[in-house]
């Protein structure tokens, strides 16, 4: 089971999308165990992209990602990690494949609406970045039997 953090970002709340990304990752069958609103700060931004930060790209990043609040969301499932990335597709909704969320939903490098972490590594110091332990709520779901074999 791997646990992957989720950004549904500024322009996915102006956009009103946020229910509908949520719901694409409850239908592929992802297990939403924590989910907060916030506002990106500078701080928290720079944290964040660190590997950015020196990228000329980099100062309308934290304008864009602090312009209005951020649903933070801890999503878990098997190979939770790769399937949000591919479920996002590449990161420029420009180049991204139909159905894909910024494929079908993102005309922007920048504003592509949800993050993911890129891996493991990446996936433990965002989740810690975004929220206290006592905030994940582990459960278990009455409709996993039906949603994959037992060996599986
Ligand atoms: P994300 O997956 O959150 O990771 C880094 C973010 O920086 C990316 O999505 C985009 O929002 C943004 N980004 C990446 N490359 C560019 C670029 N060339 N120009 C502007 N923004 C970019």
């Amino acid at each position: 089971m791997e646990r992957t953090l989720v950004l549904l970002k500024p322009d996915c709340l102006q956009r009103r999308l946020v229910g509908r990304m949520i719901s694409r990752f409850e239908e592929k069958g992802l297990h939403l165990i924590a989910l907060k609103m916030l506002r990106v700060t500078p701080d928290l931004a720079k944290q964040h992209y660190a590997e950015h930060v020196e990228k000329a790209f980099y100062p309308g990043l934290e304008a864009f990602i602090t312009s209005a609040p951020v649903i933070a969301i801890v999503v878990e499932g098997l190979e939770a990690i790769r399937i949000v990335r591919d479920m996002l597709g590449a990161t420029s909704g420009l180049k991204a494949t139909p159905g894909t969320i910024r494929g079908d939903f993102s005309s922007s490098r920048q504003m592509n609406l949800v993050h993911a972490s890129d891996g493991a590594d990446a996936a433990a110091r965002e989740i810690q970045l975004y929220f206290q332990p006592d905030e994940i709520c582990s459960y278990s779901l009455a409709l996993t039997p039906w949603s994959r074999a037992a060996d599986e």
